[in-house]
């Protein structure tokens, strides 16, 4: 598998990152579960989504749609064999096959209806040919949605901690050095239209800590996030000492705003 996702290297590891996901799963589930069925995804449908990870998304999915028939894609086999273990309490038997997107051209899948890609695409090496992959996947007006970030356009805190910023830029551009692209969210429409597809759409999932709670926000911006790019050295030690100030002056601040965006970028494959 090419790409930029190091689940290991994560905080805590796998079972710290299973965390995470669940968290950032939360934050904006409502919201993209409203976005995916104003592009047509039906209960009753053949769903897939590729890079399932520990299985956050999709259990929200099957318990959101409980008369689709889903299938996921996961290269990670040990995020993989999670992911069957929390799918266990939703399903029978979870269809789930062990490979990247890129690995997927022999797999034999019947044409499914919607392809999904979470928080996916930013770790790829080739966005268009894997979108063009995809598409071989669908059924003939079935669709394929990107949910995803972008670096530049994240969202926004108040105050701003000004300690953090310039770490973000560095461990976002060694994810691009490692093949992946954080400021892809911005990019997802041209990767639609370049694979081929049409009617192609783009919305919005915003979410602060009004309309979630801050505690909600805890897991994704703690600090020790940071601790793995201290070890790489992408992060120093007094920058990271910075950045844990930083956020402690944010958290502690009752008046503070966090404001997060996803990106949700859909196209249909041609009849
Ligand atoms: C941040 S996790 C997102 C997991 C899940 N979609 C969610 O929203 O909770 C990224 C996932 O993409 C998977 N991934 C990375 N490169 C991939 C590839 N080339 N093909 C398929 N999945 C990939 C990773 O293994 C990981 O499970």
């Amino acid at each position: 598998m090419v790409g930029s996702y190091k689940p290991e290297q994560m905080r805590d590891g796998l079972a710290g990152e299973a965390k995470r996901l669940i968290a950032q799963v939360q934050l904006t589930f409502e919201q993209e579960l409203a976005i995916l069925k104003a592009d047509g995804v039906q209960d009753g449908d053949l769903i897939m989504e590729v890079g399932i990870g520990t299985g956050a998304f999709l259990s929200r999915l099957i318990d959101a749609f409980p008369n689709a028939t889903f299938i996921g894609i996961e290269p990670n086999i040990e995020m993989l064999d999670i992911a069957r273990n929390v799918l266990s309490q939703y399903l029978n038997e979870p269809r789930l096959i062990h490979s990247d997107i890129q690995g997927l051209h022999n797999a034999a899948i019947e044409p499914v209806d919607h392809i999904i890609a979470r928080m996916v695409f930013q770790h790829l090496d080739d966005s268009v040919g894997a979108a063009k992959t995809l598409m071989t996947f669908l059924k003939p007006g079935g669709t394929l949605t990107i949910i995803d970030v972008d670096g530049a356009l994240w969202g926004m805190v108040e105050p701003s901690i000004t300690e953090l910023v310039g770490i973000h830029f560095k461990a976002w551009a060694s994810q691009g050095a490692h093949g992946g692209d954080r400021f892809i969210g911005h990019k997802l429409t041209r990767i639609l239209r370049d694979a081929g597809f049409e009617h192609i759409t783009l919305q919005v999932a915003a979410v602060d800590n009004v309309t979630s709670t801050m505690d909600n926000f805890v897991p994704l911006i703690h600090p020790e996030n940071l601790l793995p790019q201290l070890e790489e050295g992408v992060v120093t030690l007094p920058e990271y000492k910075r950045a844990v100030k930083g956020y402690y002056d944010f958290i502690n601040n009752p008046d503070t705003t966090i404001l997060t965006l996803n990106f949700i970028a859909c196209g249909l494959k041609p009849l």
